[in-house]
């Protein structure tokens, strides 16, 4: 299970026991997939100022205060990577990523949400902070190098506080709650759109250099294999059921009822079929 030290909120970059790095244990699929992560937790700025337009000012300084933690989440993912892999630059891949990738939603001025209401904006926020606060931990008890092991235990437990953080902001809001399948609706909307490109072409970026683009363009369902193969050697299913467990609360169902219990196992099954593997051949 998972275990360890606790981190507290509002470390920097510097408290990490950086010179404990050990390269002999960076194995080429963990970087990929860290190199991926860090592109995708550096698009938070955008996400702030979504989420600005969707809430009142009295929220900007928890919002902006949220994009700063999940900015330094990709500063130092992208330096480990960079330790990991001196070829890889960071600020060259976030160039290239926010290139060609931008969803619809952040171009837009409107105020609206596009899940329909501040609810349901907070409801899709605590399905991703449950998708990432379950990551990192698995993340954390996965890898044998220790910088990235403690990498990953600062960050899961940042993203256990930011769920925590939308998990309160969605039930303060004035507005009336939402009938149980629109919060169902939002929640499995959410966990499909992480099937979008925003993952996909953040590990094209991560794993095709710049000069390899012409010969290897970018070709999403490959892309997408790649991060499920990753995520798959990453998580074990104690890390799936309690994320859907955290997905479960935030739509106002039991965390340890059948449907908790039913999401899990299909999830699991999924990130498997996804990364090409045998369910039946899946490490418990
Ligand atoms: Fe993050
Ligand atoms: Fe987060």
């Amino acid at each position: 299970m998972s275990e360890g030290k606790v981190y507290k909120q509002g470390w920097s970059p510097e408290d990490v026991s950086w010179s404990a790095f050990d390269a002999s244990k960076a194995e080429p699929w963990l970087i990929d997939a860290i190199k991926s992560a860090a592109l995708v937790e550096y698009n938070a700025p955008d996400y702030v100022i979504y989420l600005k337009r969707v809430f009142p000012p009295d929220m900007y300084a928890v919002l902006e205060q949220w994009g700063r933690e999940e900015t330094q989440h990709g500063a130092v993912l992208g330096r480990w990577a960079e330790m990991a892999d001196p070829n890889f630059k960071l600020d060259e891949a976030i160039a290239r990523f926010r290139k060609g990738y931008r969803p619809e939603h952040f171009a837009g001025g409107e105020q609206a949400s596009v899940r329909g209401s501040r609810r349901g904006e907070m409801i899709a926020r605590c399905v991703v902070e449950s998708g990432t606060s379950s990551y990192y931990t698995a993340l954390k008890d996965a890898t044998n190098e220790p910088v990235l092991k403690e990498i990953a235990g600062r960050v899961a437990a940042d993203e256990f506080r930011h769920y925590k953080l939308f998990f309160e902001t969605l039930h303060a809001q004035n507005e009336p709650d939402l009938p149980f399948w629109r919060k169902l609706l939002i929640a499995v909307g959410r966990i499909t759109e992480s099937d979008d490109d925003e993952i996909s072409y953040a590990y094209y970026c991560a794993t095709v250099r710049p000069e390899e683009e012409a010969a290897k363009p970018y070709v999403r369902a490959e892309c997408s294999k790649g991060v499920f193969a990753g995520t798959a050697r990453i998580y074990r299913r104690h890390h799936i059921q309690k994320m859907t467990q955290m997905v479960a609360k935030a739509v106002g169902a039991d965390p340890h009822g059948r449907l908790a219990k039913l999401a899990g196992a299909l999830v699991w099954r999924m990130i498997r079929a996804r990364a090409g593997r045998s369910v039946e051949t899946a490490a418990a």
